[in-house]
């Protein structure tokens, strides 16, 4: 992959603004943007090599500009391996954040609640994940100039970080969740044998993106956090059907209250 080629191409769009931090808009947060003060947009269709979004309700470029002066560069539309792309596609921005300079990256996702005490609307933390059963993106001949073969991933999601972003979620919900994410394929949501079983796993909530990313992230030496709105009990947990619908609905209705999190975030890190 010509990781490169791509970061060029950014860095010649990007004027004086030099982010250390990036973060990836999942679903609904794509207001973050209105708030991204002296901003470059280039559509991801744009960029060498950078795959292109599909599903509908996600943009697709990124934005460089500044959040409460501070200088960052967002995605706002991510890829996700239900879309088709293989994993190594799906990562691609990360590893061309590294070579822009990213230390920090925050991760954003929509996700189901397996851990009966939250509720759809609440914010979960992700201290950690489950992704048995999916192939890891790191599958193939190392690169060795983004990070080692054998990854550790014992502290993936910084501890230090969870603890800011608890003090203030807390401070704008009233409530903030950390917790365990499974990373599943999708695009099908879960069945509720699944959802039994990864709650038996240690599962808090359930996703279909984020891992990938946090992986790549973790293995060049990005310092992560990511934070999951959870939009719906996960399958089986109340009577009736899933729909995309509802996690849109949802994280429609949390959206400003998480652009907030993040705005009050970006000044802390
Ligand atoms: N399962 C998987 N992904 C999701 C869900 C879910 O219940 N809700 C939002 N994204």
């Amino acid at each position: 992959m010509n990781y490169k080629e791509s970061a060029q191409y950014i860095k010649e769009r990007m004027g004086n603004i030099e982010p250390k931090i990036a973060i990836v808009l999942g679903s609904g947060l794509g207001v973050l943007s209105e708030d991204i003060q002296n901003k470059t947009v280039i559509k991801y269709q744009d960029i060498p090599n950078f795959p292109i979004s599909t599903v509908a309700g996600h943009a697709g470029e990124l934005i460089i500009g500044t959040l409460e002066n501070i200088p960052i560069i967002a995605m706002n539309g991510r890829f996700h391996y239900y879309e088709g792309y293989d994993l190594k596609e799906a990562t691609l921005p990360i590893r061309v954040f590294k070579l822009l300079g990213i230390e920090e990256l925050i991760l954003t996702n929509a996700s189901g609640g397996i851990n009966t005490d939250y509720k759809p609307g609440d914010f979960m933390i992700i201290k950690d994940h489950l992704s048995f059963f999916a192939e890891s993106v790191l599958r193939g001949k190392n690169d060795d100039e983004f990070g080692v073969r054998f990854p550790d991933m014992s502290q993936t999601y910084n501890k230090e970080r969870i603890e800011k972003l608890e003090k203030i979620i807390r401070k704008h919900t009233g409530v903030a969740h950390v917790g365990v994410y499974a990373y599943m394929k999708g695009p099908t949501f879960e069945t509720p044998a699944e959802i039994r079983a990864l709650r038996i796993l240690g599962a808090d909530a359930v996703g279909m993106s984020t891992v990938p990313e946090a992986v790549v992230a973790n293995h060049c030496g990005i310092k992560i956090s990511a934070i999951s709105c959870i939009t719906n009990m996960a399958a089986g947990i109340l009577d009736r059907k899933l729909s995309h619908e509802e996690v849109n609905e949802t994280a429609d209705k949390v959206k400003l209250t998480f652009k907030e999190i993040i705005k009050d975030y970006v000044k802390e890190l």
